[in-house]
């Protein structure tokens, strides 16, 4: 199979499915970073119980932006997991359950310093290496070097959409694997990796999925849990997985977050991959995250 490399000019940048209109918010304000995804939240204090109208709002904006962010919002844990709830059950995102004294189930707190250095800055959607991925994560800034360490979101939609035609036809009924062991989990667990890749063993995902509510499709293939696509001879499957990872590469279908003390990111992981910015080494930056594994049926 021969497909195009991407040539310069401009992209297709659609932020809505072609069916919708932009919502009219009246109870939260949003400030836009960039064109397609990325919106700033304010007039919400996420540390009360949301009501009905405002976590509606909340929910079309996930939809209509894919990653929302607040400022000023220093949730505790019980906090922060009762917001991620809000929308569904909260994930297990680690391999190995995360049963710690004193914290709440599934909120992980995860630090980087100068021992523990971090290994996000790989592009990747959350968990795409299980049968089910969570449907979206919500993480929050404890700590953050004075400067650094930075999270980067990437539009899986208008990956799709800035595809050559042809590539989203070749593409389209494509099957890859997911495997956790590909990337930075492995050196994690490397004692116990034959025991763990039986228990957690690599999925097949579509390469193009249909978000299921904006309809949209997004390519769905990414580098850090993404070991081939099946049916091509490897040489091929390779280069075509390498240019399809490539797609979350574009700058203009990006936006980027700097991250405070108290900043939250709400992703949709259906919608976007994200990157973790390493350029704060030795420094500490300390973050809490809770993934939502699936909606709660729609209220
Ligand atoms: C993640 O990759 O899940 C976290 C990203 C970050 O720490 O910025």
């Amino acid at each position: 199979m021969k497909f195009a490399a991407r040539s310069p000019g401009p992209l297709v940048l659609r932020r809505l499915p072609e069916t919708w209109e932009p919502a009219v918010f009246r109870h939260i304000t949003l400030t836009p970073c960039a064109p397609t995804l990325g919106a700033q939240v304010d007039g919400v204090d996420l540390s009360r119980a949301l009501d009905r109208e405002v976590f509606a709002e909340l929910d079309r904006a996930l939809l209509e932006w894919k990653v929302l962010f607040f400022r000023e919002q220093p949730l505790s844990e019980a906090a922060h997991a009762a917001f991620a709830e809000r929308w569904g059950p909260l994930f297990d995102d680690q391999l190995v359950p995360t049963h710690r004294d004193n914290s709440v189930e599934n909120v992980v707190v995860f630090e980087r310093n100068a021992e523990t250095v971090g290994l996000e800055n790989g592009w990747h959607c959350d968990g795409t290496f299980r049968p089910e991925p969570p449907m979206g994560t919500v993480l929050r800034a404890i700590e953050v070097p004075a400067l650094g360490g930075d999270t980067l979101f990437a539009d899986m939609a208008a990956a799709y959409d800035n595809l050559p035609e042809e590539l989203q036809e070749a593409v389209e009924e494509r099957v890859a694997v997911h495997d956790w062991s590909l990337g930075a989990y492995s050196g994690k667990y490397a004692d116990r990796l034959d025991e763990l890749r039986a228990e957690v063993p690599p999925v097949e995902q579509p390469v193009v999925r249909r978000h299921p509510l904006t309809g949209r499709k997004t390519l769905f293939v990414n580098r850090f849990f993404t070991r081939e696509i099946l049916g091509l001879p490897r040489e091929e499957g390779d280069a075509l997985l390498a240019r399809l990872c490539a797609q979350a590469e574009i700058p203009e279908l990006q936006c980027r977050f700097r991250w405070r003390p108290g900043s939250i990111a709400f992703w949709d992981n259906q919608a976007v991959q994200h990157y973790g910015a390493n350029d704060y080494w030795p420094e500490r930056r300390v973050m809490a995250r809770a993934s939502i594994a699936h909606r709660h049926a729609r209220e």
